[in-house]
């Protein structure tokens, strides 16, 4: 094969900040509460991870609050919004995707100032799936009937959401739009790290003249959290974030009654078969794993090569990482952006401390990180075990595991060998090989020949320890409804 020729050292790209102008923050925030803002009683300050600046107070909503924003909730439900015809909540659903599209600048330099990630993939990935999202459900909000025929769906009342701080306002979209397709009221939590958009966010229901109460937005960290878990007020908890707290969660529910569902870790096998085409299976393995500085509950963050050709892959791939440009996220030629915060970092920091004592052999491409702010640079283990921590535990950061196989079934079976089951990847010319495959591996998503893409109208959810639950899609309404059966 050809050499790989190095990159030229006077190839630099000029910088191109996208401006933060567009942007207006508040020096505090409060809870947003019945349509109004409440004021905290206990604020903390929320950072910008690429250099640490403070942007704003930000409250932490304590069980007081909690029970406001649910009696909030509750009211709002009793009071018209759950026996409004489904097409004029589809209404309300069409305006929120509208002015999101309208406002999509504002939000995208807002999510990458606050969360850390690239401009381009906050500018062309969030904020388009997100307002997709709010059309997609807004269309079935008065066809619930023809979803779910001869089953009288129904809302099921209050629903308390939980999210993370990965894709803030995505995931925002992703509970908020279905719930109140079906009728149903809303509490929402974004984490701690990432509230900005998520209270930008209460600006535009205010444009859409949304009914008081249907949404209320209440900030604090893991406390106010378990304090929407517990409240006897919430009918069902959608929670997106780690295993550990998921389980948690189910735990605090069994026997209350409440409906769930869980969103949970991941550890994706990309597998990557010697007939494929290979520099595009390179660019898919670049996405899966550096897409969101690897904060991707999906990421592709085992790599299985087949043998024969181990060597042209992970080459070819070293090559494409020196290439990859890290640094600041509000510069648009950026493709790999800011950790999200000190914790994630560390955490990131110490399983790659134990990828190089158990073994692993680790490559880095020169890149010069900020001094200032949270970063790690791109990052593939080669020479790793199965039984390696990198090979087994979420790192949820830019660092990929390399590991090889031989045959279709030992790609199967090791790409099973995992407590996860939230997606997958296959690389491969073979149709029939790709529904072979994707019929034996026990992860809610297989992509083929691609990775990373989301669609609303696409179920999207874990097996086993990566939770339950379906997300997008007509799959996504269930969680919302209850039938008389
Ligand atoms: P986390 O699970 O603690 O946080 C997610 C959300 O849950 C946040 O809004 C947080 O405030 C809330 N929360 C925390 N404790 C809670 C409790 N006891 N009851 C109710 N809500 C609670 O995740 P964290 O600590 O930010 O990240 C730890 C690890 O979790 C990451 O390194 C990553 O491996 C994984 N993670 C996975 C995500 C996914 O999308 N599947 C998203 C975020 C983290
Ligand atoms: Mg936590």
């Amino acid at each position: 094969m050809t050499e790989l020729q190095p990159i030229p050292d006077d190839w630099t790209y000029a910088p191109a900040p996208e401006g933060r102008d567009i942007v207006t923050l508040q020096p505090r925030y409060g809870l947003y509460v019945g349509g109004q803002w409440l004021e905290p009683s206990e604020t903390y300050t929320t950072l910008a991870p690429r250099d640490e600046e403070p942007l704003a107070e930000i409250a932490q909503a304590t069980e007081e609050d909690v029970d406001r924003a649910v009696t909030a909730a509750r009211d709002a439900f009793a009071n018209g919004w759950s026996s409004l015809p489904g097409s004029e909540r589809a209404k309300y659903l069409f305006r929120i995707a509208r002015i999101l599209q309208e406002r999509a600048r504002e939000f995208a330099v807002l999510e990458s100032l606050n969360g850390g990630k690239p401009i381009k993939e906050s500018r062309d990935v969030d904020l388009p799936l997100a307002a997709a999202h709010f059309f997609y459900y807004a269309g079935w909000a008065d066809k619930l009937e023809y979803a779910f025929p001869n089953r009288r769906p129904k809302p099921v009342g209050v629903a308390g959401q939980i999210i993370p701080w990965n894709f803030p306002l995505l995931m925002l979209a992703w509970k908020i739009a279905p719930a109140l397709a079906c009728g149903n009221t809303v509490v929402l939590k974004p984490a701690e790290t990432t509230p900005l958009t998520a209270l930008l966010f209460c600006d535009v229901l205010r444009q859409a003249e949304l009914p008081p109460g249907v949404v209320n937005i209440i900030t604090g960290d893991g406390r106010t959290g378990a304090a929407l878990v517990d409240h006897a007020g919430v009918d069902k908890i959608a929670f997106t974030g780690s295993t550990d707290v998921g389980k948690l969660i189910q735990r605090r529910l069994a026997g209350t009654g409440k409906k769930l569902t869980l969103e949970l870790g991941g550890k994706a096998a990309n597998i990557v078969f010697d007939d494929c085409a290979l520099d595009q299976a390179v660019e898919g393995i670049v996405n899966g794993i550096y897409f969101n500085q690897g904060h991707v509950c999906c990421a592709g963050s085992r790599l299985f090569a087949q043998e024969s050709i181990y060597e042209p892959l992970v080459d070819k791939l070293k090559h494409r990482l020196t290439t990859l440009r890290v640094g600041d996220p509000l510069d648009k030629n950026t493709d790999v952006g800011a950790i999200n915060s000190r914790m994630q970092l560390e955490k990131i920091e110490e399983l790659v401390a134990s990828g190089r004592e158990e073994g692993a052999e680790i490559y880095q491409p020169p890149c010069r990180l900020p001094e200032k702010g949270y970063w790690f640079a791109p990052t593939v283990f080669t020479n790793v075990a199965q039984s390696y921590r990198i090979a087994q535990e979420e790192i949820f950061g830019p660092v990929l595991s390399v590991l090889t196989f031989r045959t279709p079934e030992e790609a199967v079976e090791k790409a099973n060998n995992t407590p996860y089951g939230l997606s997958a990847g296959v690389w491969t010319e073979k149709g029939s090989r790709i529904l072979w495959m994707a019929q034996r591996m026990r992860a809610g998503v297989v992509w083929a020949n691609t990775f990373n893409r989301f669609d609303p109208t696409s179920p999207f959810g874990g097996y086993k320890e990566s939770g339950f639950g379906r997300e997008g899609g007509l799959h996504g309404l269930e969680p919302y409804l209850t039938f008389d059966e």
